[in-house]
């Protein structure tokens, strides 16, 4: 039985000349017998023979796609992931993370993980500086750690990193410098505190087929103004997200990759020259920012706990 939607503008013919494509493309996998891999391919075929038919897909519109992808191809390498920013800006993603992120409680949200974590940053201790010399405005940054029943937890992994404020990672300046990431742990009472740099709003590479089909379609390539957060620990869900600006102008026009949750908007209190810090950093010739970002982890594996 074929499972696609009937475009009312062809003959009844012509409907049964698709429908039977399908039904075979389908059939054709039946015997495979890795049961995941035939549901995935055999709900492919019947998506994609749905897209094809119900926007009656031209045969240079098919070559076109088929170029477009050649293009998407030929501009990834080890630094640079085409199909990834493909994925980001159709929402992929973010379904991807939406359907393997279930809401828990009041476990934080996740967001799109994007192309420039980095293995083993380095560590800083509780209230170090993260920017290791990239440009932009200081911003202390703290909270905790907790899971979902309100237990402190401690010695959570926290992986963080962002752009300058020109809107670079360490990894696009062309040269072997780590900035603007690292590491830490929360402490005993799953508490965790940092400099890092005001967030900014910055493109996703768009020099690439990804940016030409974003200029096509009149899209920006910026991304809202964030901070990544990557937090592990013993028997909680890792969580992959960021925290975002508010009154960031960005947050109105779009997120490029749709990755804001209102759940994840920050207030990054602006400080005046001279406010003291925290931890006794001097700053004096600069005002600088500071936020709260309390995490939430889920469990790793909820339903088993329930039952
Ligand atoms: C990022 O936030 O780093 C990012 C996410 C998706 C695409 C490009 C960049
Ligand atoms: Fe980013």
């Amino acid at each position: 039985m074929t499972q696609t939607l009937h475009p009312s503008r062809v003959s009844e013919t012509q409907r049964r000349v698709e429908d039977d494509l399908v039904d075979r493309v389908v059939s054709s996998f039946d015997n495979c017998d890795n049961p995941r891999l035939k549901q995935i391919m055999q709900s492919l075929t019947v998506h994609l023979h749905n897209f094809i038919r119900d926007v009656r897909l031209t045969e240079e519109e098919w070559n076109y796609a088929i170029d477009f992808l050649t293009k998407v191809g030929h501009i990834t390498d080890d630094k640079r992931q085409e199909f990834v920013l493909l994925s980001d800006t159709l929402g992929a993603s973010m379904q991807t993370i939406a359907v393997n992120n279930e809401a828990y409680k009041d476990a934080t949200e996740a967001t799109v993980f994007g192309p420039f974590f980095v293995d083993d940053a380095p560590h800083v201790e509780l209230g170090g500086d993260i920017s290791f010399g990239a440009k932009g405005q200081p911003a202390w940054i703290e909270g905790t750690v907790t899971d979902t029943d309100g237990n402190p937890v401690p010695n959570a992994r926290i992986e963080v990193w962002e752009c300058d404020e020109d809107g670079f990672y360490d990894v696009q300046y062309g040269d072997d410098r780590t900035s603007a990431r690292a590491h830490l742990y929360t402490n005993e009472r799953g508490e965790y505190r940092f400099w890092g740099l005001t967030p900014v709003p910055y493109p996703i590479p768009h020099d690439g087929p990804v940016g030409q089909m974003l200029a096509a379609v009149g899209r920006s390539p910026v991304r809202a103004a964030h901070l990544h957060f990557m937090v592990t620990a013993e028997n909680l869900r890792t969580l992959v997200t960021h925290i975002f600006v508010e009154d960031d102008p960005q947050l109105e026009i779009g997120d490029s990759v749709f990755g804001v949750k209102d759940s994840l908007i920050k207030r990054f209190e602006e400080q005046p020259v001279g406010t003291p810090t925290p931890n006794g950093r001097d700053l004096s010739d600069q005002a600088w920012t500071k936020t709260r970002f309390d995490i939430v982890l889920a469990p790793a594996h909820p339903l088993s706990e329930e039952n």
